[in-house]
C-alpha cells in the first residue's frame, strides 16, 4: 500500500515500521550534514607537483594530461605566485630533462645548474614562503628511464644508487628544497640522506619518505610528462613494491622511519587507501598520498567525455583521502581545487 501523507501533513503511522535509529535523520538537510561532517578538505591540504622544462615563456600540454602543462622556469614562478595567493602551502617539482642531457648514470641530477636546481632558486627568491619538495630519483636524468644505476646485466644496483641519490639529495637542499622527496625505493637510502644532510648542515631540511611506492600502471603519464616513456626499459618490479602487498608497506615505513623520515607517503593514492589508513594508524607520522597522473587521467578523461561529473569526482576522490587519515594529498587539480575552495568556501 503506497504512503501518502494524510491531509494534516501528518504521515500515517500506522505504516512506519518500528525503529529507534533511522540514521537518514542526520542526514536530513543542509545544515545537519555540514554540522555531523566528519572530515573537511581544505587549501591546507593541499600539494601541487608541477613539471618544468626548459624555455622562457613556455608552456606544453602533456597529451595525456590534459589540463597540465610543462612550464618552463618563469612560467613555474608565476604559477608559485599564483599556489601562494591561493593558499596552497608547497609544490612539488618535476624536471623534463632534455634528451641530450640523458645518460646511464643521471649525472645530470647532480648538476646544481640542472633545471629543478634552477626552478628551487628562481621561486624561493619570488616566492620564498611556499614550501618546495624535490624528488630524489634518476629517473628523469637517464637515458634508460630506471630510478637508479644498471648494472652490465641491466639490473639495478642498490648500494651504488645510493651514494649516488645522496648527492643529488644534497644539490637540491644547496639549491633551496625544503622537503627531500627520495621516490627511489633503493634500500637505505633515507638513512643515508639523513646522515648527508646533517653532516652538511642541512639538519632543518625535512624528508618525505615515498615509504609505500608500488610498481603500478597508474605512472604511465607521469613517465609521459617527463619524457621518459619511451625510454624505459623493462619495469620497476625490482625495487616499486608489488601491488598485492600490505604488511610490506608497514616494513617499509618502519625501515625509513628508523633511518630518519619526517613524513610518509604512499602512492598511487586511490586504489591504496587501506595503506595510508594503516600507515596512519601505525605509526601516526604525518602521512602523504599522492594522487598519481593516471588517476588525474582517469577522472580528467571520463569527465571530457560528460561520463562524469569531473568536479564532483575530484573533490569526492580528495575527501576519500582524508577519510583515510592522509594529512594531505600530492594532486594535479590542486590549483583548481584551492579555486573552488575560494570561491564557494
Ligand atoms: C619517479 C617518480 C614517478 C612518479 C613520481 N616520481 C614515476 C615512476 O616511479 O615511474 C609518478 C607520479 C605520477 O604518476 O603522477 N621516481
Amino acid at each position: 500500500r503506497p504512503v501518502h501523507p494524510e491531509p494534516s501533513g501528518r504521515p500515517d503511522a500506522s505504516s512506519k515500521l518500528e525503529l529507534v535509529q533511522r540514521p537518514r535523520r542526520n542526514r536530513k538537510s543542509e545544515w545537519a550534514r555540514q554540522l555531523l561532517r566528519e572530515n573537511t578538505l581544505t587549501v591546507a591540504d593541499l600539494i601541487w607537483p608541477i613539471f618544468v622544462k626548459d624555455g622562457h615563456g613556455e608552456r606544453t600540454a602533456i597529451g595525456s594530461m590534459p589540463g597540465v602543462d610543462r612550464l618552463s622556469v618563469d612560467e613555474a614562478v608565476r604559477e608559485a605566485e599564483r599556489a601562494a595567493r591561493l593558499g596552497i602551502p608547497a609544490l612539488a617539482l618535476f624536471p623534463y630533462t632534455d634528451p641530450a642531457l640523458r645518460s646511464a648514470d643521471g649525472r645530470e641530477a647532480l648538476n646544481s645548474g640542472n633545471l629543478v636546481c634552477r626552478t628551487l632558486r628562481a621561486i624561493k627568491d619570488a616566492v620564498p614562503e611556499i614550501g618546495l619538495i624535490t624528488d630524489v630519483a634518476l629517473d628523469p636524468y637517464t637515458s634508460h628511464g630506471h630510478d637508479g644505476l644498471l648494472d652490465t646485466q641491466g639490473r639495478i644496483l642498490n648500494d651504488e644508487t645510493v651514494a649516488v641519490l645522496v648527492e643529488q639529495a644534497l644539490v637540491q637542499a644547496e639549491a633551496g628544497a625544503d622537503v627531500i622527496a627520495p621516490s627511489d625505493m633503493m634500500d637505505g637510502r633515507v638513512g643515508a640522506i639523513r646522515r648527508a644532510l646533517d653532516g652538511e648542515g642541512f639538519h632543518d631540511a625535512q624528508i618525505l619518505a615515498y615509504s609505500a611506492k608500488y610498481a603500478s600502471a597508474f605512472y604511465g603519464p607521469f613517465r609521459d610528462a617527463v619524457g621518459s616513456t619511451g625510454c624505459l626499459k623493462g619495469d620497476k618490479r625490482t625495487y616499486q613494491m608489488d601491488p598485492a602487498n600490505g604488511m610490506e608497506a608497514l616494513r617499509e615505513a618502519a625501515l625509513d622511519i628508523e633511518e630518519g623520515a619526517d613524513m610518509l607517503m604512499v602512492k598511487p593514492g586511490l586504489p591504496y587507501l587501506d595503506i595510508v589508513y594503516r600507515l596512519k594508524e601505525t605509526f601516526g607520522l604525518p602521512t602523504f598520498a599522492y594522487q598519481v597522473s593516471g588517476e588525474y587521467a582517469m577522472i580528467e578523461a571520463a569527465a571530457r567525455n560528460g561520463w562524469l561529473d569531473g568536479d564532483k569526482a575530484m573533490m569526492e576522490s580528495l575527501m576519500a583521502f582524508k577519510r583515510a587519515g592522509a594529512d594531505g594529498i600530492l594532486t594535479y587539480f590542486a590549483p583548481r581545487v584551492a579555486e573552488k575552495l575560494a570561491r564557494e568556501g
